[in-house]
């Protein structure tokens, strides 16, 4: 990061229009959210849900994959933690992830419980399929490539039926609003939202809160090409950083290895074809029909994902391609009617018929392994805090997430929130004066910044890439905005998150799981074991070190 750089404090907005009051207010409507929301139901009095766009509107909708949890015959939570540490490259931290896989099979029967229709076998048994990086078939799935859009609808139709959670849509949530318990301690008093087109709550409005769940999901948006929703902009782990929550391992951004290829000019989200294309038996082939995993690793087309990406990246330079081959042909028009209508229907819509035809696929931005940094309950460090899902980092995740697992994390830590959150809400704090420097920078900066973050901080890093890109973001950053809108504050919040992921991709010089360097080829546990934490002081951001062992035993 430049020292010169410089950013927004907190976010310039209007003062105030309107005014609420809630015990608890959780930002997003994703799996984590609402499974927060419904959890907490029942224990603290007044919730309320509220959400940038509509409720279907973020990631958990778009999820094709499915659920991982060890529920089938012969499996077990300690294999699926031995893929888990494997797959996250010595990065995670091993409690988390045995809270993840120990109580994850419950949350996936609560699940059930509520009304999620999971895919069956003909015996009636919930069907369980394979993955990236996965020893063995344990992801449940639904409408067979729709597993997320099911979970959404089962979790809708939940919080429709519970009139005393309020919802607000089309809230974006624009900073916290910080202030003093009787001790002096900071905490949340509350948080600013601009609402559109909700009655009389229009415009900037503050809520008063004890407690906030932040479950507003990933940065997906920062890269040009991306299999999140154009929601995913980043701004809940802004906002946490802005009020002086810690950000970890924001370097380990997921790119996913197949997604569709729609041509060099094609921008924002992008179609996936899930990687249980491969579990059925796909394979990625070059121009010239060779196999490009054969050899690579020992489970070939289903390594973890991270070991995919680099693969299909490394052929794409050799050969200057702008993308690779999934050959699924073999599947069947049967077999893909059956189980992957989605994609199908996708492909088809964009000219490609993967039932005669390859489909041409390349690595885009997916998953922020890395948010903010939570304990074992979703509490962050800021008091009355608390995060869940994609803006949170566990910690089960480590340097590249293993498939499936990221639905599992929103529903298992948010079941854990829930449980310690009545028992701990803090006091009301009063909000003080904010003194943080306001800012924005201008909405149209995006484009510049996206194909910056995507071209110097990619899929592929070097030092002097990561030194140019942070050129470019220190010269965004002076573009003040004009219009104080939406499309400024989630340019600023994209920036804020750019600029700290770009930091800490500099310093960790080293591959490791999705964090990949050009300059320093191999992993390096003497040096780069730990997590690169990044916080914020009025605008200053600050990048330091955090020795941890690794959590894998070297096997990366
Ligand atoms: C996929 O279906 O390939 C994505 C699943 C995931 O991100 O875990």
């Amino acid at each position: 990061m430049p020292d010169t750089l410089r950013l927004p404090g907190r976010l310039t907005a209007p003062s105030p229009g309107w005014t609420t009051r809630a015990d608890v207010v959780i930002v997003g409507s994703g799996i984590a959210g609402l499974t927060a929301a419904l959890r907490l139901r029942g224990s603290v009095d007044r919730i309320l849900v509220v959400t940038k766009d509509v409720l279907n509107a973020g990631s958990t909708q778009w999820a094709q994959g499915g659920i991982a949890a060890a529920l089938g015959p012969g499996d077990t939570p300690e294999q699926h933690e031995a893929d888990t540490l494997v797959a996250g490259a010595g990065a995670c931290d091993l409690d988390a992830v045995r809270v993840l896989v120990n109580e994850g099979p419950e949350a996936v029967r609560e699940l059930i419980a509520l009304g999620t229709n999971f895919d069956h076998t003909d015996d009636g048994e919930l069907s369980l399929t394979r993955e990236g990086g996965h020893h063995r078939d344990r992801i449940a799935h639904a409408g067979g490539d729709a597993t997320g859009a099911e979970i959404q609808r089962a979790l809708i139709a939940a919080i429709e039926a519970a009139p005393d959670i309020e919802v607000i849509q089309h809230a974006l949530a624009v900073d916290l609003l910080l202030g003093e318990d009787a001790a002096g301690t900071t905490g949340v008093a509350g948080l600013t939202l601009h609402v559109i087109g909700e009655g009389e709550r229009d415009g900037v409005g503050a809520v008063h809160c004890r407690a906030v769940v932040l479950a507003s999901g990933g940065l997906g948006q920062v890269f040009s090409q991306t299999t999140n929703p154009s929601v995913s902009t980043g701004d809940g782990m802004a906002l946490a950083l802005r009020a002086g929550a810690t950000l970890r391992d924001l370097e380990f951004v997921q790119f996913h290895p197949t997604v569709m290829y729609l041509g060099p000019d094609s921008r924002g989200q992008q179609p996936l074809i899930s990687e249980a294309v491969r579990g059925e038996g796909a394979f990625l082939v070059d121009d010239d029909g060779t196999r490009i995993m054969e050899g690579v690793h020992e489970l070939a087309d289903l390594a973890p994902r991270d070991v995919v990406a680099k693969a299909i990246m490394k052929r794409m330079l050799e050969t200057g391609r702008p993308h690779m081959w999934l050959d699924a042909r073999h599947l069947g028009a049967e077999f893909w009617e059956r189980r992957f209508p989605t994609i199908l229907a996708t492909a088809r819509s964009h000219g490609i018929d993967p039932v005669t035809e390859l489909i041409p696929v390349a690595p885009a931005c997916h998953y922020a392994s890395g948010g903010v940094r939570t304990d074992l309950y979703g509490r962050t460090d800021l008091p009355g805090l608390y995060a869940t899902g994609e803006v949170a980092c566990s910690g089960v995740h480590g340097a590249n997430r293993l498939a499936s697992n990221s639905l599992l994390e929103g529903l298992v830590f948010s079941r854990r929130i829930a449980e310690v959150l009545p028992g701990e809400l803090p006091a009301w704090r009063e909000p003080s004066a904010d003194r943080r420097t306001a800012g924005l920078v201008a909405g149209d900066i995006r484009r510049e910044l996206q194909e910056t973050m995507t071209s110097r901080s990619g899929v592929l890093r070097s030092a002097p890439g990561l030194a140019e890109g942070a050129a470019v973001l220190d010269k965004l950053a002076g573009h003040a905005a004009e219009a104080v809108d939406q499309a400024s504050w989630e340019a600023t919040n994209l920036l804020t998150i750019s600029a700290a992921l770009a930091g800490a991709a500099a310093l960790r010089e080293e591959t490791r799981g999705s964090h990949w360097r050009d300059d320093f080829p191999e992993r390096d546990d003497a040096h780069w074991a730990g997590h690169f934490d990044v916080t914020m002081d009025d605008g200053v951001t600050t990048v330091a070190f955090v020795p941890a062992p690794a959590t894998d035993g070297g096997l990366g």
